[in-house]
């Protein structure tokens, strides 16, 4: 990690070579435990401005570069609930492995053996939002997928599998949470809101940087809000006429196809990675994807083609 001194105040700048990414409690699809090193290492930024995570998702990339200042948001309320009970102190480690303690036996004793416990949870998180019950359903259901119904109720299926929360599962969850409550201690000023990118955009200025990671455009992902043209067009839009840095990741291409979503982010300079493999993506699960990263030209490392030109350099991971 790198950092740069300037009046007496630390400032964590990038580009980055992390060698060891770590993995927050909270799954979810689309995760880019795999591209953070990736990421780190494509974007140059003095760190000295605030860094905005408008799609935090679980966190991920944000909590890996740690940034000195930082707004993370998200429009899912639940995620943004877990981390600010977290930040807050509210959850603690310990309390994170009394409660999985209690609760796993109560999952592996169910006359069905193991499902209907898991149902009961989600019935009592869709009516009170416990953010521990949150991560209980993260951690128990099918393929660490978020997924809310028209009306906004959690409504992913139980991940079958044997021995769900076997000890050495809490105990790796435990350390998890006990990493990001160590990292929020010593981050006074990280704020957590639950908001769209459009609110989180207007706290952006010029000396910012914004790590974007919308959700893929045509695919009924199922996150707490819909995606859609109108919406990747206007973050486009957005991002371009804002004076701050910013990178975004996108599926650059596959087998069959290009990315035409690139087009939209013609200002800015491409980095991609070698064949990638996604976990949980439909389409783009069976064939091997490469992953862009669109830098604005200012925070680029090492300029490599501008969106939709070529020759493209492929970086591997
Ligand atoms: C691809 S995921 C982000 C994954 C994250 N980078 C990670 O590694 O975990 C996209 C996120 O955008 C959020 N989202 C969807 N529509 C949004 C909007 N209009 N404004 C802000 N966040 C939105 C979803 O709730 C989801 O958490």
């Amino acid at each position: 990690m790198t950092f740069q001194q300037t009046t007496g105040q630390v400032f964590v700048s990038l580009p980055q070579k992390l060698t060891n990414v770590q993995v927050p409690p909270i799954k979810i699809q689309g995760i880019k435990t795999k591209l953070v090193s990736f990421i780190a290492a494509n974007i140059m930024w003095d760190g000295v401005g605030t860094y905005h995570e408008p799609f935090m998702g679980s966190g991920v990339v944000g909590f890996n570069l740690a940034p000195q200042r930082a707004i993370f948001s998200d429009t899912n309320p639940h995620l943004i609930r877990f981390y600010q009970s977290l930040y807050d102190g509210k959850i603690t480690a310990p309390m994170v492995r009394e409660y999985l303690e209690t609760e796993a036996p109560k999952l592996a004793d169910t006359p069905d053996g193991r499902e209907s416990y898991y149902y009961e949870v989600r019935d009592r998180f869709n009516k009170e939002h416990s953010p521990l019950d949150f991560l209980f359903l993260q951690r128990s259901n099918f393929n660490g997928m978020i997924r809310f119904n028209s009306s906004g109720g959690y409504n992913v299926p139980f991940g079958r599998k044997p021995n769900r929360f076997a000890p050495a599962l809490i105990t790796k969850i435990t350390n998890q949470v006990r990493w990001l409550g160590e990292l929020f201690q010593a981050r006074p000023d990280w704020t957590f809101a639950n908001q769209s990118f459009e609110d989180a955009y207007q706290d952006v200025e010029a000396h910012d940087f914004v790590y974007l990671d919308p959700p893929y455009i045509g695919r009924h992902d199922g996150y707490f809000d819909s995606w859609s043209e109108e919406k990747a067009d206007l973050l486009a839009e957005i991002t371009q006429k804002n004076p701050s840095g910013y990178a975004l990741s996108m599926w650059h291409s596959n087998r069959h196809r290009t990315n035409g979503h690139l087009d939209l982010w013609a200002h800015g300079v491409v980095h991609t990675t070698d064949h990638f493999y996604h976990v949980g993506a439909k389409e783009l699960n069976r064939s091997a994807v490469i992953e862009a990263l669109v830098v604005s030209p200012k925070n680029t490392v090492d300029p490599v083609t501008t969106a939709g030109g070529s020759p493209r350099v492929l970086l591997t991971l």
